[in-house]
């Protein structure tokens, strides 16, 4: 820009009125800063009669993966860290209490040849114990959450030769204060494990309670799967996710869900590669094994990260119907992550990984009577669950991911012509290696590729033409993991501040407006723990009892709830605006509310002044929904205590005619919803 045309912007913004965010002037007297403002803003026109593309369903969605305790710890709201003694060191999380030494009254015992998933529990004996004199303490995951008033479920497996011990279970808060409590009287005696429950409400609010389970009697009982959910689970399941992080997902509207991941798919190495048949049927036998955020980050070491599985396939396609996205199971390909031990399943041994990709459509989709079809019915979904599509590997490449990749493609095109398969184009958007693989993947005519890019803000502002020039013929893409990084705090956190979230905006513009190539787009990572990340930026985060979005939460949302089905042009002289003067943006039409909804980034530090000319209908509302997204300072970030500083707001603002006019803030989203007549 000229310094004379930043002069005049600063006069005018100076002589703008203060504090007034969008001023109406169509058919007004003009004053002379009025006129003087015209001159310089930038009218962007949009062609509301000339879609371009139609807008897939899909289009913004959400990846899940348990990282940074996105499951365990996070969404799967079990309380009790290691429930079933099958971490590394069994009794991680548990601590035993007694008055009187006594060795050998826990002891940790191995079922390996009854049991393979679950084989560890736990045998107490209990000596005319009483009045807290042995007991078991477990910490939960950064301590439990527990709220005033609210229900909790306690149950256990356990079996022992006779009836004769109690279990007293406390919930306590850091002043050891007892803020809940039950007894059980396990009754049943005998070989065979049984199950028992308890349930009892909370006294208190406390965000790191801990559990006790102090035994009276006298007697030997073994222990295994003790655990405790509160009442307010989302949809009230019994044993299911954390109700308030569910919510803001299906606050999102999300065309998708991608599932379990991320790395976590492939795993450090094959042995512990993400296996969905693992991951179903009772939760007792689901085989728990270490997740591979565990060590992953010498300076985020999680040694207590495992993956129990409670939340397994089927609840993932059940989430997915639940908030309305379709399904996208990531599976893995025969190959660790490349980043670790890199290992390979010979290429002519891949079947079973094979078989478990048709299996898993099987599950997903087949009629009940079906081998899968039928195992779903049996957990309770005899409806299929509209499986489309796939992914297959994650960031995986080299000519060893194309062979594998080739071989999946084909057994799956065979049996399931229509399912669509999500294909990696590796770990970054540019490069040697990205670009072998979009040459190979576009040669194979793949369906969709998986792009993936964490940059800095920069990078997303200066690519938000990227796809104006990708072949409109070929494969779909699917914009997997995004997040603008910005630069690293003393404490190794990239924080989701207003700079990375407005550069996202900007990039997002061109997403939509090459809608026509860009099917999907994800966010990534989701959530993240206030006490247990690995990795940040992330889109949501909490502690044990709070959840707020970030700055770039509320971006994805708005382009999510106001996706429209179809793009339209938004041009300024005859131009997409990909950057000009800082400025980004796309526009589309929903078809079915029959609405423009346009959206504008303004990058810069200065307000700037626009015209939206809606062009190719007869008539528009007389008033639009104007909601901004800004901050006073590029650094703000949302916090716990205060969740919604950088948040939308929204007003009405009328005008006459079609033309609307909207003075930009300073590093802001502008979303402009109008009605069409
Ligand atoms: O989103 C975090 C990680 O980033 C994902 O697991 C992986 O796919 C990518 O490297």
């Amino acid at each position: 820009m000229n310094s004379e045309k930043q002069k005049k912007i600063k006069t005018n913004s100076a002589m703008n009125i203060k504090n007034i965010l969008f001023a109406a002037f169509a058919g007004c007297a003009f004053s002379a800063s009025a006129i003087a403002q015209e001159k310089d803003k930038c009218i962007i026109n949009i062609k509301a009669n000339k879609p371009t593309a139609e807008i897939q369903p899909t289009m913004w969605g959400v990846f899940f993966e348990d990282i940074n305790m996105g499951a365990d710890g996070g969404i799967y709201a079990e309380l009790v860290k290691n429930r079933s003694f099958e971490f590394y060191k069994p009794l991680m999380g548990w601590k035993v209490e007694q008055t009187k030494f006594e060795e050998g009254t826990v002891t940790v015992l191995n079922r390996l040849e009854k049991n393979t998933a679950n084989p560890r529990f736990i045998r107490v004996k209990v000596n005319n114990a009483g009045n807290k004199s042995l007991g078991l303490i477990n910490e939960g995951f950064r301590g439990m959450g527990i709220k005033k008033g609210l229900r909790y479920d306690f149950s256990v497996m356990y079996r022992q030769p006779a009836a004769g011990i109690k279990l007293h279970i406390e919930l306590v808060n850091d002043k050891n204060e007892i803020i809940g409590s039950a007894s059980l009287n396990p009754s049943s005696a005998g070989d065979d494990w049984k199950k028992e429950s308890v349930s009892f409400n909370a006294t208190a609010t406390e965000p790191k309670a801990k559990m006790n389970i102090w035994f009276e009697g006298n007697g030997v009982i073994d222990l295994d799967m003790i655990s405790l959910f509160p009442e307010d689970t989302w949809k009230k399941r019994p044993g299911g996710m954390r109700a308030d992080m569910i919510q803001m997902l299906a606050d999102m509207k999300p065309g998708f869900i991608r599932f379990p991941g991320g790395c976590i798919v492939e795993g450090h190495e094959l042995e512990t590669r993400y296996q969905w048949k693992k991951t179903i049927g009772p939760i007792e036998e689901r085989q728990l094994i270490v997740n591979r955020w565990n060590t992953e980050f010498a300076h985020r070491s999680t040694p207590d990260y495992f993956q129990t599985f409670g939340l397994g396939f089927f609840e993932y396609f059940q989430l997915a119907e639940d908030i309305g996205a379709s399904p996208l199971p990531i599976l893995n390909c025969g190959m660790a992550c490349q980043f670790n031990t890199a290992e390979l399943v010979p290429a002519d041994q891949l079947d079973p990984y094979v078989q478990d990709a048709l299996d898993l459509i099987e599950f997903a989709n087949g009629d009940v009577n079906t081998k899968w079809g039928k195992v779903r019915a049996q957990m309770g979904h005899p409806a299929p669950f509209n499986l489309k599509m796939m992914g297959v590997g994650n960031e995986n490449w080299g000519p060893q991911y194309i062979e594998r990749l080739e071989v999946f493609q084909k057994a799956i095109k065979e049996k399931y012509p229509a399912i669509k398969l999500v294909t990696s184009s590796g770990t970054g958007p540019d490069g040697e290696r990205f670009d072998y693989l979009d040459g190979e993947l576009r040669k194979m005519k793949v369906d969709i590729i998986d792009e993936h890019y964490y940059r800095k803000p920069e990078w997303f502002l200066q690519n938000a033409a990227r796809y104006d020039n990708y072949d409109r013929n070929g494969s779909k893409i699917f914009a997997g993991e995004y997040a603008a990084h910005s630069e690293r705090t003393k404490d190794a956190q990239k924080k989701n501040n207003l700079q990375s979230a407005i550069a996202e905006a900007a990039f997002l513009t061109g997403l939509e407006r090459n809608a026509d190539v860009v099917n999907m787009a994800s966010y990534a990572p989701l959530f993240a723990h206030v006490d247990g990340w690995q990795w940040s930026p992330d889109l949501i985060w909490v502690d044990n009892l709070h959840i707020y979005g970030t700055p770039n939460y509320y971006v994805q949302k708005l382009y999510s709830t106001n996706k429209g089905t179809h793009v339209v042009p938004a041009l300024w002289n005859n131009k997409p605006v990909t950057g000009q003067d800082s400025l980004y943006a796309s526009a589309v039409i929903d078809k079915n509310s029959n609405d423009a909804i346009i959206k504008i980034v303004n990058s810069s530090s200065s307000e700037k002044a626009t015209q939206l000319a809606i062009e190719g209908v007869k008539k528009i509302a007389s008033s639009a929904t104007v909601t901004v997204l800004t901050g006073d300072s590029l650094d703000n970030i949302n916090t716990a205590d205060n969740p919604l500083a950088v948040g939308p707001v929204s007003q009405t603002i009328s005008f006459k005619g079609k033309k609307i006019d909207v003075t930009l803030k300073p590093n802001s989203l502008t979303v402009v919803k109008v009605a069409m007549k």
